[in-house]
């Protein structure tokens, strides 16, 4: 596996919305080095989110050589997962970009998206894809860059150009421009890719109007990607495993049975329930999706996807000065005793599952005299745990299971007042593993299966340890007052 007697190591890349992470990590999946970079975002016009494509790539090989420094010889394999759906169109020639990758919270569709759904096309979508029409996923991001970028379309349909979503892009680069392919669940994410049939559908790239030259191959989340170019790294390295880091996420949390959830606290809040190996279209306005695809077999999973999470706790950091470091907000929440009927509905680029309300904005509600900047921070905080419960109760029944326990991971994870409080609101256990890293660590999980390193999926369940549990205390007649508290904001933005 490698060549010399030092143990293999699986390197994850883990390029995120709001940062690029590299972190190797050794065959029993311990964290033995990590690296990270902030990215920024960029908001050209009111609903538009756009990220530098090419600072990703360099950004990406910056963590890379630093976190792999005199260790790369001990490399068995990578393994890519990635923020989905945000979407990048390059020149196969020269793997230069055409246009800034449109972010997955771009919302510059939302009137392509009306007049889809207007047109009655939804369930056909919805029994094909898992997915419904917003502005979220990747397909009219593409036909926007094609119809707006000078000579797009025209060079797309002359086999110019390649889109991929982050994972494709990077793997194109690392590969020194030798392969452009993509794993199941990025493809998923597109509204091109028939998860039922599991191949690109030319009644969709007909729909969105895509030409299928722009598209990458179409490959198992643990397979053989391709080689890393020799000049980047000083010798080939095989990339094995690739994910977007939802799904990743769910295979670090070793949620390999059905009912089996996890939930993930980063820019957004994505919660996944494994439902085995049965496509099922949700009833309840949430996705279907698959959690990964091993040896051609697809295990599905419901997802509810909450766009806001610890973006909400960035802007009061950033945009409002409340705190220097996102970790005072637990102090702050902690310094009241309650939320004084504060309600603060983060809906920064419209609502997510289930509403799907991208006109939708955020609101703060129930402000007052008495209201503190500790009233509105612990509103923020809470906010995780009724978005979440709105999802659970969805995903729930859609799945057909009783989640007995939710696993926890993701920056704001780290902050205990809203463990607890999720807890609480969830009246159900919440775990949280000793690693956190849970993306990262699925996709080595997935590098290392394709390298050896792991005879299965099961067989890196032993490497996952709990490190707390958070159990619910709360009085009912309480939780159900801040629910219904919740609820009256929630409804009362959504009928402005
Ligand atoms: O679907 C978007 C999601 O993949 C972004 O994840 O971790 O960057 O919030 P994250």
């Amino acid at each position: 596996m490698t060549n010399n007697k030092q143990q293999a190591t699986i390197l994850a890349i883990d390029q995120g919305t709001s940062s690029t992470r590299a972190i190797l990590f050794s065959e029993t999946l311990e964290v033995l080095a990590i690296q990270q970079k902030k990215l920024q975002l960029y908001y050209p016009h009111k609903g538009w989110v756009e990220q530098n494509p090419e600072t990703i790539w360099q950004d990406t090989l910056e963590v890379c050589k630093q976190v792999l420094a005199d260790k790369v010889a001990t490399v068995a394999a990578i393994g890519i997962t990635n923020q989905r759906e945000t979407t990048i169109l390059w020149e196969r020639n020269t793997g230069k970009p055409i246009y800034p990758a449109i972010v997955w919270q771009d919302r510059r569709t939302a009137i392509d998206c009306e007049r889809l759904k207007t047109a009655g096309n939804e369930a056909m979508v919805t029994a094909r894809t898992g997915l419904l029409f917003d502005p979220y996923f990747s397909a009219t991001k593409l036909a926007w860059l094609l119809d707006n970028v000078a000579d797009a379309r025209a060079r797309a349909e002359r086999g110019e150009l390649a889109f991929g979503t982050v994972d494709s892009y990077l793997l194109w680069q690392l590969t020194g421009g030798k392969v452009h392919a993509t794993d199941v669940t990025n493809a998923a994410r597109t509204l091109l890719f028939n998860i039922v049939e599991q191949k690109w559908d030319a009644e969709l790239l007909a729909l969105f109007n895509i030409p299928d030259a722009v598209l990458p191959i179409v490959l198992d989340n643990a397979a053989e990607f391709g080689k890393t170019d020799t000049s980047l790294f000083g010798r080939e390295i095989q990339i094995g495993g690739m994910a977007g880091d939802q799904h990743a996420a769910l295979i670090g949390q070793r949620c390999f049975r059905p009912g089996m959830v996890k939930s993930t606290y980063g820019t957004g809040c994505f919660a996944l329930m494994n439902i085995g190996a049965t496509f099922r279209a949700s009833q309840h306005r949430l996705l279907t999706t698959p959690a990964y695809r091993l040896n051609g077999r697809t295990t599905y999973a419901i997802e509810g996807s909450i766009f806001i999470a610890g973006a909400a706790i960035q802007w009061l950091r950033d945009a409002l000065g409340f705190f220097q470091e996102a970790a005072a907000s637990e102090a702050l929440a902690l310094s009241v005793p309650d939320n004084n009927e504060v309600y603060f509905i983060p809906a920064f680029i419209g609502l997510g599952a289930p509403h799907w309300r991208p006109d939708a904005r955020g609101i703060i509600s129930g402000l007052s005299g008495e209201t503190t900047k500790a009233h509105i921070v612990r509103a923020a905080l809470e906010a995780q745990a009724y978005q979440t419960l709105d999802l659970m109760t969805a995903i729930e029944a859609d799945g057909q299971h009783q989640a007995d326990v939710i696993r926890i991971d993701g920056g704001l994870t780290a902050n205990q007042f809203m463990c607890q409080f999720l807890a609480d609101m969830l009246n159900k256990p919440i775990e949280v593993p000793q690693t956190t890293e849970a993306t990262a660590l699925g996709a080595a999980i997935l590098a290392g299966l394709t390298a050896g390193v792991f005879a299965s999926l099961e067989a890196t369940e032993r490497y996952w340890q709990r490190d707390k549990i958070y159990s619910p205390i709360m009085p009912k007649a309480e939780r159900e007052r801040l629910y219904t508290g919740w609820k009256t904001a929630l409804q009362s933005l959504i009928s402005i």
